[in-house]
């Protein structure tokens, strides 16, 4: 069973209805030099993804620097171009929007985005940056924003005190929790948070992490959360993705995929995580060869490079993201994955 027919699919097992469907993905960027502007390379930064969101899910993306996290997410909320292929919200396509249903969507699919730094305006007030959407989108007026606004920040952990006060007057665990409210406010469908909590420290990262799951469940929310940690991304999602280059290489529940990873990659990427018994020897694996470019990648599959595995096939013919395995759900894109 390929990957495309099991997006296509109404239903999960537990009856759950597709929110988000990713259809052969192909975000590209061109390099250009000279006076020109001759085109020189092409950047894959997304090449032929498919994935399907139920609602209520927490689809965890995980991967190298790279990899291309960034700009699935990015595409999905219409700031990285499509090049090809399809991106579905409810079964309707999100792709080239304008006027109207650019704006609706930009309502339904929010960011959040990993420096909480740089995307809050820090000569704003908190009031201001929280109920901006509400009048932009026409949601409230007048006191009713306020109102709303001040509800919101409460239900993030702060209180009227905060209301007029400026951005830059808050930690970076406090300025996540206004980016969060000010997505919130606007009752979005779907939550893409990319590395929402990477830049801050350990302490700080759990409390977020808890008030995203408590937030997932009482706003009915789905989240796509890209993070490089495992053990975050273990925590948080139901499902996740492991993508390689531009490509999704397996995906399927947290635990078959934790558990039982098929794709020589994934295993590479899972022997990095620490133990916790102290007595259980490390049995990290370490990549081979350089790291991968994603400009004018070579044909077949793209780990072939670094495989420990890799057989002639590899460099000839790119893998498609099958079924193998016990679990329904568990899909990986390898000539020889690891099926026990
Ligand atoms: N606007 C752009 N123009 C050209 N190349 C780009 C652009 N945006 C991203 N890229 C390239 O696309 C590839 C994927 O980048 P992306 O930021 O999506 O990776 P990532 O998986 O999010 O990495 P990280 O974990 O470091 O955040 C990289 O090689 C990057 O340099
Ligand atoms: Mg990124």
């Amino acid at each position: 069973m390929r990957y495309n027919n099991h997006v296509n699919r109404k239903t999960n097992q537990s009856h759950n209805p597709i929110l988000l469907t990713v259809e052969d993905l192909h975000v590209y960027f061109s390099i250009r030099e000279g006076w020109l502007s001759r085109q020189r390379a092409t950047v894959k930064a997304v090449n032929g993804v498919n994935l399907s969101l139920q609602q209520g899910d927490v689809f965890g993306l995980v991967g190298e620097s790279g990899c291309g996290k960034t700009t699935l997410g990015r595409a999905i909320v219409g700031l990285s171009p499509v090049s090809h292929g399809q991106i579905l919200l409810k079964g309707r396509s999100i792709v080239g929007l304008t006027g109207q249903d650019a704006h609706e969507r930009a309502r339904q699919v929010q960011l959040i985005f990993q420096d909480p730094y740089s995307s809050l305006h820090p000569r704003k007030t908190v009031c201001d940056l929280v109920g901006v959407g509400l009048k932009l989108h026409g949601l409230a007026n007048g006191y009713e924003i306020d109102e709303q606004v001040l509800a919101m920040l409460k239900r993030v952990g702060f209180n009227i005190d905060h209301l007029y006060r400026y951005a830059h007057e808050f930690s970076g665990g406090q300025r996540q929790r206004i980016s969060l409210a000010r997505a919130l406010i606007l009752r979005p469908k779907l939550l893409i948070l990319d590395e929402p909590t990477s830049a801050l420290d350990v302490s700080v990262q759990a409390q977020i992490l808890n008030l995203l799951k408590e937030i997932r469940q009482e706003f009915n929310l789905t989240f796509l959360f890209i993070s490089h940690d495992l053990g975050v991304i273990r925590y948080m999602s139901n499902r996740i993705g492991v993508m390689y280059l531009g490509h999704l290489v397996e995906t399927g529940a947290t635990s078959d995929v934790f558990e039982h990873p098929q794709h020589p990659y994934t295993q590479v990427l899972l022997s990095s995580l620490p133990s916790i018994d102290p007595d259980t020897p490390s049995n990290r694996t370490l990549l081979e060869g350089d790291p991968p470019t994603p400009i004018d990648p070579p044909p077949g599959c793209p780990f072939a490079q670094r495989c420990p595995g890799v057989k002639p096939i590899c460099r000839e013919q790119a893998p498609e993201l099958i079924h193998h395995g016990n679990s329904p759900d568990h899909f990986t894109a390898c000539h020889f994955p690891h099926v026990d």
